[in-house]
């Protein structure tokens, strides 16, 4: 995910979400509560969203009735499976629902095992939800933003953030165009949804129509676009790349995959609490290798800032690539393994990994 900054158009998008959503006169506003206080919800609901039967949604509902915090679109939930595990999931229902939260998952059976586990909740499962957080907060044209259209790209399963965000471009009346990409039709979650748009969703699949181009995934933006995507690492460098110049174009992505690791070299990790010497690739992070021992060790943005994959230098030195740590933390050992390595040729550290 792109880390999250500070918005100031953040305040108006949210009151348009508001006059979107029609928050009635009963409405009684979120307890305010701590930023990492987290809730209890149930699966209220599970739907296979996608033909190839691997993208379920999930419905998650307060079991006492309460009103859930609310949500802008952009926004993710942390949730923290029974095993321990820890995955952030995009927010794809509809803000005006106070009752429940609906999020969706690609079941990837050679990951971590964190969306097999999704999978194989079932429904009337509780599960301990982060509350909404956004780090891919849309700012939209006429309403705060310089921007004069939207255009979307999404790839796969990164449609979920994007959902939201359509529907509120539309509700609003601004001129919006998208682009929905993945392997194959039958892979593609939420095509029933996204009908009700017509033509202005184009969707195009690597089977019949190739790997897009970048003038695939920008036709027709024109100067005052900004341009929300949400996808692989992959077409996201692919429009990154075909926007170099564009001065006159806003880029906002979102990725559902830990970055690739740069100027990447290889080194010995080592377990200061258990002795275990782990070799980590120039092109692997830490925390991927010991996930593989280690298939619990928690994390969940994989990308530097949001924190949960904090281990403690004890020898070496650390070469932090992370956005969230402070000079202190870092002084005082944190390390964010997800993506920071070592200096050196080695690195020890301690880790409750149990
Ligand atoms: S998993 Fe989020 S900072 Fe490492």
């Amino acid at each position: 995910m792109t880390h999250a900054t500070p918005d100031p158009l953040l305040d108006a998008v949210e009151v348009l979400v508001k006059a979107w959503t029609r928050i009635g006169p009963t409405a009684v506003p979120p307890s305010p509560g701590p930023r990492d206080a987290t809730l209890e919800l149930v699966v209220a609901e599970r739907t296979v969203v996608a033909t190839d039967q691997d993208v379920v949604s999930f419905q998650l509902s307060t079991t006492d009735g309460a009103r859930l915090p609310k949500w802008r679109p952009g926004a993710h939930l942390d949730i923290h499976l029974p095993s321990g595990r820890k995955r952030q999931y995009s927010l794809c229902g509809d803000p005006a629902d106070r009752s429940s939260y609906r999020i969706a998952v690609r079941r990837i059976p050679e990951g971590l095992g964190g969306s097999v586990e999704m999978h194989d909740l079932p429904e009337g499962n509780t599960l301990r939800v982060s509350r909404p957080r956004n780090a891919f907060p849309l700012a939209v044209p006429g309403h705060g933003s310089p921007a004069e259209r939207l255009h979307f790209v999404a790839g796969g399963i990164g449609i979920t953030p994007i959902l939201p965000m359509l529907r509120l471009a539309d509700a609003l009346g601004v001129d919006w165009t998208m682009v929905y990409v993945g392997r194959r039709r039958d892979t593609l979650p939420f095509l029933d949804e996204l009908a009700a748009y017509g033509d202005r969703v184009v969707i195009r699949t690597d089977d019949t129509d190739g790997l897009p181009t970048a003038a695939d995934l920008l036709a027709g933006v024109e100067a005052g676009t900004a341009v929300y995507c949400c996808g692989p690492v992959p077409m996201i460098d692919v429009l990154r790349t075909g926007l170099i110049g564009r001065t006159d174009v806003e880029f906002h992505s979102e990725r559902f995959s830990a970055p690739p690791v740069v100027d990447g070299r290889a080194f010995t990790l080592e377990l200061e609490n258990t002795g275990e010497v782990f070799e980590v690739p120039a092109d692997r992070s830490p925390l991927d290798v010991l996930a593989e021992a280690y298939p619990a060790i928690p994390y969940s943005c994989r990308q530097g800032f949001c924190g949960t994959c904090r281990l403690n230098v004890v020898e070496g030195e650390a070469d932090h690539r992370d956005g969230s740590l402070t000079a202190d933390e870092r002084a005082a050992g944190s390390l964010l393994p997800c993506v920071s390595r070592a200096r050196g040729d080695r690195l020890v550290v301690r880790a409750d990994l149990y």
